[in-house]
Order: structure tokens, then C-alpha cells, then sequence
């Protein structure tokens, strides 16, 4: 059976990795739709309905946006006589496809006291029944595919996106009642490459899903090169505060100076004297830690300052190649997220690239509305690679390509180093 099969915590990781059979497309889709309900679970209604600002939306609104998604690319198109659930949700739901019609503003999701969250709960339930029927359906595999990798999306943007909200609070109120007790291991030394000639990206009409956006696959020149095996830590990040990084102009990008000064930003996001901000509320910093919530900006600054540089995207990919995208710290269950060191290249922190999101040589965006997905959003932005402590486990991969715009922090971005050899 060629079903597309998106990773998933049940997996344990990418097909020959695991000893576990990776799961059906049905288990994946209702073990992916739990865990957002469950992650929800830890919320109250007026927790879920709050924005914090306009790059981020309620918890309710992607509890309800991703069954938007099921009830538009699959059920309405594909199971006869569906009907829809509430005509007036796909003006509310739909996040950004101009080919689905109108919508509400971005900035407006907050204003949503109605539907209530046990609403959005019910929208779900009636989403998940009807897709009973679409599950087997070989010809919706790719879709439910996409759906499922979406959800996953999503499930990390409600964590970070609560995170900011409740941050806003001077109560500082939690999420979770306490923090992850994840042992800590520092990656050691570099990862070398002597350069040539190497290939990058995926074909996606393969058995195991991928956004249109990770290919074609193609080659690409690398000049030699290392890689860090740990990311930043916060007593590093402390020093280079401490050292004046963030009122040296000479280390920063005039963007980013602007930006620094603009904002006023003398720390990550999050920061406040020893402590930090977390889904378990105000904490102690850990030193040991990866530096976390930084932007593109902040990235680059403190690269100059080490005398380093941000890796490329490629290089990135290629010294990732036998690396375990399911291994590391990401995202198995509805409990507290917070990076640890480690020294597996994926998960703990997204981490920034120099490169642009850019649409790759051949590249085509998918067929139809779905192709709104990732290609319109090829301009001005940056590129992630790995995985943070919020990504569901199994959903990333080397080819993976996550983008942000460089000044955006409140995803759990972090920094790898790189150097010319
Ligand atoms: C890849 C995380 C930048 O936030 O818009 C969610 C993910 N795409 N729904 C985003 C996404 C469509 C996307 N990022
Ligand atoms: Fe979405």
C-alpha cells in the first residue's frame, strides 16, 4: 500500500531507523487529532481564545482551523453529500488561501469570544466522525497526509503562540505545573566536511510525505566546512551580553541594528534578570541550556561576535544526513516543552540558517488551494533547520525547511555554529 504516512510519535522515527513498524494513516490521524485536544486540555476557555498579537492566534482558533482544513481538502471535495458543519466557520477558519474566499482579518482572531471553546471541541468531534469514512481511501491518502503534517504544525504553533499570550500576564500564570526534568547532554566538537559536490532537498512523490517546498531534489556546491555539534548555550548568550554584543553596532546587520534599537532588545525574548519565562511560568535560567527565542538577527550578531558564521541551509542538510530526525528532545505528549542540551542535531531548538526561502531549482507549489501552502511565502524569510522540543516527534526530516521572518522569536529558535575550513 503507497500511503503517505507522515512521522508520528508512534513511529518512533523514520522508516529503517525504528523497530517499530511505522503506523497506518488512520493511526497517525487519530493519534495526531488526540494530541491536540490534549494539549488543550490544560487550557481554559478564556486561556484559548486570547491573541497576543498578530503573528500569533488562539489556541482555540487552531484547534479549529486545522478541522477547517480536513472539512475543506477533504470532505467537502471528496465524500459525496457532505455538508458542512457551519457555513459561517470558513470565514473565520480559513488562515490564508485566497483561492477558499474571504476572511477574517489576522489581527481579529482574538476578538472570537464565540464560538466558545467547548464549540471548536464539538466542530472537532464532528470533523474526526466524518473522516472515518475517508481514511481507507487510497485516492485522499495524500491529502490526509498533508492534513496530518498540518495538524502537527499547528500543535507547535498553539504551544508557542500560549506561550507569548500567557507571558503577557504579570501573573505569569503556567501552562503546565512544572518543568521537563530532561538530563542534559552537550554535543562535543565539529562535524567536518571537505566540500564538492552534494544533494539536497527531496522528491516528494515518494512513499514518505514531504512538503511540495523541500524539493525538487538537486545538487548543490559546498566549500569545505564544520558544523557545531551543540547549540548556543545561555551562559554563552550571558556572556555575550555581558561583553556588550547587543551595543556594538560592528556585530550586527543594519537590519538588525535597526531592529535592536527599534525594539529596545538587550536579551532573548523571555529573559528577565536570571530567570526566564516558560509553559511552566516564571523559572530560573539553566546556563547549561540552549539559548533559545532568538531571532535571525540575534543569530547573526552573536556568529560575529564568536568569530563564526550561521551555517547554510545545505550545509546543514548534508552534515544532518545520518542523523536521527526522530531522535533528540521534540514534542511526544501534552506535557511541558522546554529545550535541553543535547547533542543530536534535531529537536531542543529550530536553528537558523543563511539561507533565504527560496524556491528551489524545478520547483512547482502543489495543485489546486493546497498549493497556497508554502510557495507564496518565498520572499523575505529564513530558513529553520532540525526540530524544537515543541515539533511533534517523526514530523520533521533533513530536508525539512521551516522559515520565519528574521526579526520573529517566539518560536523556539536557537543557534548552531558554523565556520570555513
Ligand atoms: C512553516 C511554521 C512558518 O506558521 O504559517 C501552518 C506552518 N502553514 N499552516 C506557518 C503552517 C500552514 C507555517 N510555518
Ligand atoms: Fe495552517
Amino acid at each position: 500500500q503507497k500511503t503517505l504516512v507522515p512521522g508520528n510519535v508512534h513511529a518512533g522515527g523514520e522508516a529503517g531507523r525504528s523497530s517499530r513498524p511505522a503506523p497506518s494513516l488512520s493511526d497517525s490521524f487519530r493519534s495526531t487529532r488526540a494530541l491536540s485536544l490534549a494539549l488543550a486540555e490544560h487550557l481554559s476557555d478564556a486561556d484559548a481564545t486570547i491573541q497576543s498579537m498578530e503573528d500569533a492566534s488562539p489556541a482555540k482558533w487552531h484547534l479549529a482551523h486545522t478541522s477547517w482544513f480536513f472539512e475543506t481538502f477533504l470532505l467537502r471535495d471528496h465524500l459525496p453529500g457532505y455538508r458542512l458543519f457551519d457555513e459561517r466557520f470558513p470565514f473565520l477558519f480559513n488562515s490564508y488561501y485566497e483561492a477558499e474566499g474571504q476572511r477574517i482579518a489576522r489581527f481579529s482572531r482574538g476578538m472570537l469570544s464565540r464560538p466558545a471553546l467547548d464549540e471548536c471541541i464539538a466542530f472537532r468531534r464532528a470533523i474526526d466522525h466524518a473522516m472515518e469514512s475517508l481514511l481507507g481511501r487510497e485516492d485522499c491518502a495524500p491529502l490526509i497526509a498533508l492534513g496530518i503534517a498540518h495538524e502537527q504544525q499547528h500543535q507547535e504553533l498553539l504551544l508557542t503562540d500560549i506561550k507569548h499570550a500567557l507571558f503577557q500576564n504579570p501573573l505569569g500564570p503556567a501552562m503546565f505545573d512544572r518543568l521537563p526534568d530532561t538530563p542534559q547532554h552537550k554535543g562535543e566538537g565539529w562535524i567536518e566536511h571537505q566540500g564538492g559536490i552534494a544533494r539536497i532537498g527531496q522528491d516528494c512523490a515518494d512513499t514518505r510525505f514531504c512538503f511540495d517546498c523541500e524539493g525538487p531534489r538537486h545538487r548543490v556546491l559546498l566549500e569545505p566546512f564544520r558544523l557545531s555539534r551543540s547549540l548556543v548555550s545561555n551562559r554563552e548568550w550571558a556572556e555575550f551580553i555581558a561583553d556588550g554584543g547587543y551595543r556594538d553596532p560592528a556585530l550586527w546587520l543594519s537590519d538588525g541594528w535597526a531592529w535592536v534599537n527599534r525594539e529596545g532588545v538587550e536579551a532573548p525574548l523571555y529573559w528577565h534578570g536570571d530567570d526566564h519565562f516558560t509553559l511552566a511560568g516564571w523559572q530560573p535560567r539553566d546556563p547549561d541550556a540552549p539559548a533559545t527565542h532568538i531571532s535571525y538577527y540575534e543569530a547573526d550578531a552573536f556568529a560575529s561576535w564568536a568569530g563564526k558564521r550561521l551555517p547554510t541551509e545545505a550545509e546543514w542538510e548534508v552534515a544532518a544526513a545520518d542523523a536521527d530526525p526522530a531522535g533528540g528532545q521534540q514534542m511526544d505528549r501534552a506535557e511541558t516543552v522546554q529545550p535541553a542540551a543535547t547533542p543530536d542535531l534535531f529537536g531542543s531548538c529550530w536553528q537558523w540558517t543563511r539561507s533565504a526561502y527560496l524556491p528551489y531549482p524545478g520547483f512547482s507549489p502543489a495543485e489546486g488551494a493546497v498549493g497556497e501552502y508554502n510557495g507564496k511565502f518565498m520572499s523575505g524569510q529564513f530558513v529553520l533547520k532540525g526540530a524544537s522540543c515543541a515539533t511533534a516527534r517523526g514530523h520533521s526530516r533533513p530536508s525539512y525547511r521551516n522559515f520565519f521572518y528574521p526579526h520573529q522569536r517566539w518560536q523556539f529558535t536557537g543557534l548552531r555554529l558554523a565556520q570555513d575550513i
